[in-house]
């Protein structure tokens, strides 16, 4: 078989480039590993960035996200007793939806399914060969038979543990990481979230965030150990953590409930340079990994995709090499500050076992910096709406 772009991982960072493609009459193929149902059952963060929003309006899946998805004036930081908001329409003049990664990626199957494209399931074994040559191709095995497709270009989305990033020689990458010392228990719940907008919440006993995917159900995290298991935390453990860390107005009139998800996130930060292989181009969580403080990384997938599909658009419409030729440098010039960004958020709400008192107090003078600063807030609100193209 042969098809232009071979993809593999069908999360997000995959369907939307396969979708982009087709809208530009280019045909790509989509080798899952999981079930639709597998893909479709992972909860992840829910707040786009306008430029985010733009990309998916514009790749023909705007329309449930934009009668469905609450707009965001603002949210909230909380710390010793105290609430700040952070007021992004006024810093800014710009504003996020909040409209969970799950729909983004349910309206994006529903895209290829309305266009027939291909997103093979259950796929195992893939293996990249030739990537440095004019006609690399794919192997893998669908339904017990081994299969190879041919193709001018193979695009790594699949994920963290694909097999694509793994598939550029190790003296042609490198690879930075940091893994924090702490993880986030996550509970979906059927209740009334008990703020119109999010809360971080930073506690000297460890962070806690309020978000939420409607008016009727509610998305909760608390920072826990990197060793906690969710069979120890029952609900009512987890409401009892969660309040105790939020300032008593909030955690006073919060409405609880049987948890209806509930799960533990390690965090990690991550980034593969470089970004391109030959003719293997990676993107999405292949290529990085940003902690959820934030909310970075379906926006930081979305941002890779929008790159990367210039420049497939210009060399096939237009023979022009240029835009792949820069993909990795223009993509990594955005991953390095929303990393940063990641990461200063990470550090300035988390909890760290063993920061040294000096440390902790920094901590805290930034935070309270943060409180009556409007130059620290811009700074903040800029990266949290997204930063330009
Ligand atoms: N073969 C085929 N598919 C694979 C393989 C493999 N060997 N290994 C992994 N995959 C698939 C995974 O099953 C997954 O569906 O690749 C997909 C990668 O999807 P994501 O992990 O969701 O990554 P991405 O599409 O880049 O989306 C980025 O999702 O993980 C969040 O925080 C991240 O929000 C960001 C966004
Ligand atoms: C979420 O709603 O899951 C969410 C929101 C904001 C974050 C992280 C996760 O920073």
């Amino acid at each position: 078989m042969r098809v232009p772009v071979a993809i593999i991982g069908g999360g997000p960072s995959g369907l939307l480039l396969a979708q982009i493609l087709h809208l530009a009459g280019i045909e790509s193929i989509v080798l899952e590993r999981r079930s639709r149902d597998h893909v479709l059952g992972r909860i992840r963060a829910g707040v786009l960035e306008s430029g985010t929003q733009q990309i998916l309006r514009q790749a023909g899946i705007g329309t449930r996200m934009d009668a469905q998805g609450l707009v965001h004036d603002g949210f909230a930081i909380s710390h010793s007793g105290t609430i700040n908001r952070i007021d992004l329409r006024n810093l800014t003049e710009r504003t996020v939806l909040v409209y969970g990664q799950t729909e983004v990626t349910k309206d994006l199957y529903h895209a290829r399914d309305s266009s027939g494209g291909i997103v093979l399931h259950g796929v195992e074994d893939v293996a990249l060969h030739d990537l440095t040559g004019d006609t690399p191709f794919v192997t893998f095995c669908h339904d017990g038979e081994a299969q190879r497709i041919e193709c001018d270009f193979v695009i790594g989305c699949d994920g963290f543990h694909g097999p694509s990033r793994q598939s550029i020689p190790a003296d042609h990458r490198r690879e930075f990481e940091q893994v924090y010392p702490f993880g986030w228990l996550g509970i979906l719940s059927e209740t009334t979230p008990a703020s119109d907008e999010l809360i971080y919440a930073a506690h000297d006993d460890g962070f806690a965030l309020c978000s939420l995917r409607s008016h009727k159900l509610s998305r909760y995290y608390i920072q826990c150990r990197t060793d906690e298991r969710v069979e120890d935390w029952s609900d009512a453990r987890f409401w009892d953590t969660l309040r105790m860390r939020l300032p008593a107005s909030v955690a006073d009139r919060m409405e609880t409930g049987p948890s209806i998800e509930k799960s533990i996130a390690p965090l990690r930060s991550h980034v593969c340079e470089t970004m391109r292989y030959g003719r293997l181009f990676l993107a999405g969580d292949a290529a990085h990994i940003v902690p959820p403080t934030g909310a970075k990384g379906l926006n930081l997938a979305a941002a890779d995709i929008h790159y990367l599909s210039e420049g497939l658009i210009a060399w096939y419409g237009q023979n022009d090499p240029s835009g792949l030729r820069t993909y990795a440098e223009r993509a990594l010039a955005r991953v390095w500050k929303v990393e940063r960004f990641s990461w200063w958020m990470t550090s300035l709400l988390h909890r760290f076992p063993d920061r040294p008192v000096f440390e902790q107090r920094m901590q805290r003078a930034e935070l309270d910096y943060l409180a009556g600063s409007v130059a620290a807030q811009m700074a903040l609100a800029e990266n949290y709406v997204g930063l330009p193209y």
